[in-house]
């Protein structure tokens, strides 16, 4: 296979960063698609800790180029401290090493206080619980078409256009939520403070990458996010303001869909959710705090607790329908040692009804009861391990329960932070 999509099948934090990071070894390219620096994701290298928010996790390997697509938002000021912090923990980053879709919308100042003052006027079941870094106001701009690109970086009379296109929105609505108007000139000064830093990055990447691909090259695509925060088929509106999805990939780096031979569904072998929203099979008892406390459960981007749970097969059974995914990397099973007994959920009863999947319709999602199945525990260790061989034979249970009920084969198997605990059983890039 010569292109994969890696996706998180779940609300996030699966783990993509780790697998991205092992497969880019097979890599020419690799190239994120949507989101923003709301991702947090990190990477194990010999207990050397990386942690990338913008940057595609092919940029610590060396000589793959990294590609941030048209599909993403992004804060060119963030951009550039985060490439300063990974620099400084020995990763080169060049224009020959690094291209930016020079039609990738930015995310500017505004875009952050007015997400951080929403969530400020919102009332008690009505917060997001966003990263606050201005991701949907971003996304809100470029749909709404009055969005600075990365292009337009490059000619002032350009530059003062776009700006003034987007306060004409932007005051009457910072007057309505109490913030004061934008101070234009010094939104000016930022942006051409940063333009001729930006700018050696900025390439038409949609042609750059159908060249790549004719030469033969391969290319992975990272996603940010899980397919439970996608904006169509996520918990609305507890959800992120992008396309999660696998088929985002395409238009969020003009790649044609026929382009994508394997997708890769990164999951987390039980549940975990960083900010609001319905979460079906949340445990808030000694288990909940145990998987917190072993898996270190902790945002990457904001430090938040994230709410824990057991595994929900009827939700990964229907992200690796939406994303049509090929396998997935199981991970964190370490983080299941020791437990005696293991739940997962494999459905939900909404009024004596049986559902295998979870509706759109927010008060039925409240009054869906998941129904588990049990599944014996294991006492031994299963962390670092690097073979099948080397699992109890409950764990290898649980993994092939887990395949069965979401109907998809486990293609690597991650059992630690380290690039190198990772099981491979079906090489994504096979042909
Ligand atoms: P991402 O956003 O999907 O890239 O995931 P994050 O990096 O936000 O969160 C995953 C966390 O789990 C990180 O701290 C990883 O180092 C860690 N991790 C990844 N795989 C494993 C695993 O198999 N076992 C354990 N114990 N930790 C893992
Ligand atoms: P990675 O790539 C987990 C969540 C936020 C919030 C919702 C909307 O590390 O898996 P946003 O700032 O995007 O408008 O917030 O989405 N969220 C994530 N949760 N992992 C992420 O990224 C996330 N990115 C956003 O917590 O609930
Ligand atoms: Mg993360």
């Amino acid at each position: 296979m010569a292109n994969v999509v890696v996706v998180g099948a779940q609300w996030g934090d699966e783990g993509k960063g780790k697998i991205v990071d092992w497969l880019s070894e097979r890599a020419d390219v690799v190239c994120r698609f949507q989101g923003g620096h709301n991702a947090g994701h990190t990477l194990v290298i010999d207990g050397k800790v990386y942690k990338l928010h913008a940057l595609p996790s092919g940029v610590v390997r060396g000589g793959k180029l990294s590609v941030i697509g048209n599909g993403v938002v992004l804060d060119p000021w963030h951009l550039l401290k985060e490439i300063e912090s990974v620099r400084a923990q020995g990763v080169e980053i060049t224009p020959e090493t690094l291209m930016i879709a020079e039609n990738t919308p930015l995310i500017l100042p505004i875009h952050g206080e007015l997400d951080r003052a929403r969530e400020e006027a919102a009332s008690k079941g009505t917060k997001i619980g966003t990263t606050g870094r201005g991701i949907g106001p971003a996304y809100e701009d470029k749909v709404g078409r009055r969005a600075v690109r990365v292009a337009d970086l490059a000619d002032a009379a350009t530059l003062e256009a776009r700006v003034d296109r987007a306060l004409q929105h932007h005051d009457p609505l910072r007057r309505g939520l109490g913030i004061e108007p934008v101070d234009r000139e010094a939104l000016l000064e930022a942006l051409r403070g940063i333009a001729e830093q930006i700018l050696p990055y900025a390439a038409p990447v949609w042609k750059m990458l159908n060249e790549k691909r004719k030469a033969g090259s391969r290319i992975l695509f990272e996603g940010a996010q899980g397919a439970l925060l996608d904006i169509d088929f996520g918990t609305y509106p507890f959800v992120t303001s992008s396309n999660v999805i696998a088929g985002q990939a395409a238009t969020g780096t003009g790649i044609g869909p026929g382009a994508i031979d394997y997708v890769l569904g990164i999951v987390k072998a039980y549940t975990t959710r960083v900010g609001e929203g319905p979460f079906p099979s949340e445990l808030d008892d000694a288990d909940g705090q145990r998987l917190g406390e072993r898996g270190h459960e902790f945002g990457t981007t904001t430090g938040r607790k994230r709410r824990c749970g057991w595994f929900d097969a009827a939700l990964v059974r229907q992200t690796c329908a939406t994303s049509g995914v090929n396998g997935i990397s199981l991970t964190k099973l370490d983080v299941l040692d020791g437990f005696e007994t293991l739940k997962i959920c494999v459905g939900y009863d909404l009024d004596g009804k049986r559902l295998d999947y979870l509706p759109f319709a927010s008060e039925e999602q409240a009054r869906c009861v998941p129904v588990y199945e049990e599944m014996e525990g294991w006492s031994e260790s299963t962390e670092g391990a690097r073979s099948w061989a080397d699992l109890p034979g409950a764990a290898v249970k649980y993994v092939r329960r887990v395949e069965e009920l979401i109907g998809c084969p486990v293609a690597l198997l991650s059992t630690s932070p380290e690039r190198d605990d990772t099981i491979l059983v079906t090489d994504p890039f096979a042909d």
